[in-house]
């Protein structure tokens, strides 16, 4: 199929998110207006972005925002960062540079579908699938596998959109291991970092850990601020940092400087932020296992270990398509079914529906679920 081919997930969102009376769907946790967040950061802060001039501001980002990111890494400087207007340019403006005819990629499935079609633009991918009957397990000897002499990338999202898993420290160094021992760069697609319920289970950043390492990250899921537009692209290797800028020459050129003053604020005051978004998804989480468990016949959830997506599988004898379907029509609640994470590499199973419960309207959607499940004919 010609690139660009339908972003299914995206489409699934445009047609329905803002339409629907319970998007049980989203991928973020609920934002928090410019007013809240200069409550958090100290108001101070309000005088300097009310008077700022709304200029272009540099190509790679502003000083302060720069500086701000490189707080967030261990070993990374400002030097070494770009900014994007979101995750998604990003990852466009990545695989374009990374990739060329003849290279090879090795992508996980299920997966956020750009990490996978912008990759097969440009040359031969191959699947690594995570395993359904084991809480979305990686197996690191298929990653081993599936690697070939022209591989150039391993693609991988940890925390993993939608299932929520994660991969052990100790896979995450085998990976590593393999791929500096062949040369293979890493993109790692770090967005849900910070949303783990259990801190240990945090893992590092790949630009931090490996030379050819590239992370990506944004403001929208674990600060919870994706109308910022604004994520960002770290690595070591400068050389090809220089590469990644002449694309971004093409693409936006530079971001909305307010997304960039607001995105800086919000970095340099993290801790109450981050803590808001967690307070709320640890307790509603809480609540969407207690109402799944209330339909053993209709739903099998294996928790997410971070994020605000819960992947369940639907077993009810419609199919998880169907099912979806009749609920947006019939009650307003918006969820996706796994038909949307279908995948060209590997078979990605149809019975799953993706349900987000970061909303702050989470309860009250649940309750019109619960209200639309229990008139259904059994
Ligand atoms: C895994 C993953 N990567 C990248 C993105 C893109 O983030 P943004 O839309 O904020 O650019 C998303 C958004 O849902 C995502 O889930």
């Amino acid at each position: 199929m010609a690139f660009p081919e339908d972003f299914r997930l995206i489409s699934y969102l445009s047609r329905l998110e803002h339409a629907v009376r319970f998007p049980l769907s989203s991928s973020y946790p609920e934002s928090m207006s410019t007013d809240t967040l200069f409550a958090l950061a100290g108001e101070a802060h309000r005088a300097p972005f009310m008077q700022a001039v709304l200029d272009y501001p540099p190509l790679r980002g502003t000083p302060e925002l720069l500086a701000a990111i490189a707080t967030t890494y261990d070993r990374i400087t400002p030097d070494d960062i770009i900014s994007f207007a979101g995750a998604d340019e990003a990852i466009y403006a990545c695989f374009q540079m990374l990739l060329n005819a003849g290279d090879h990629a090795v992508v996980i499935t299920p997966n956020y579908q750009s990490l996978e079609s912008v990759p097969l633009s440009r040359c031969d991918v191959t699947g690594v699938t995570l395993d359904e009957n084991n809480d979305w397990a990686l197996d690191t000897e298929k990653v081993r596998a599936a690697l070939r002499p022209e591989t150039k990338v391993l693609v991988i999202n940890f925390p993993h959109n939608p299932t929520g898993a994660l991969i052990s420290h100790q896979q995450l160094n085998e990976l590593v291991d393999m791929c500096r021992a062949r040369g293979i760069w890493i993109f790692s697609d770090e967005v849900y970092r910070l949303t783990e319920f259990d801190p240990a289970d945090r893992l590092p950043q790949l630009a931090d850990m490996y030379e050819r390492g590239i992370s990506l990250n944004v403001t929208s899921k674990a600060y919870g601020l994706p109308g910022l537009r604004i994520g960002w692209v770290a690595c070591q290797d400068k050389a090809w940092m220089r590469d990644l800028e002449r694309m971004k020459q093409y693409l936006s050129i530079c971001n909305a400087l307010p997304g960039e003053m607001l995105t800086t604020i919000a970095l340099n005051a993290r801790a109450p932020i981050l803590e808001r978004v967690m307070q709320r998804s640890r307790h509603q989480l809480t609540l969407l296992t207690t109402f799944l468990a209330r339909y053993p016949h209709l739903f099998q959830l294996s928790l997410p270990k971070a994020g605000v997506l819960a992947f369940v599988r639907y077993t009810g004898a419609e199919g998880a398509q169907a099912f979806a379907t009749q609920l947006v029509e019939q009650a307003g609640v918006m969820v996706i079914p796994s038909v949307a994470y279908a995948s060209e590499l590997t078979a990605v199973p149809e019975d799953f529906l993706r349900i987000g419960f970061g909303r702050a309207n989470l309860e009250q959607a649940l309750t019109e679920m619960g209200a639309w499940l229990d008139q259904r004919p059994s």
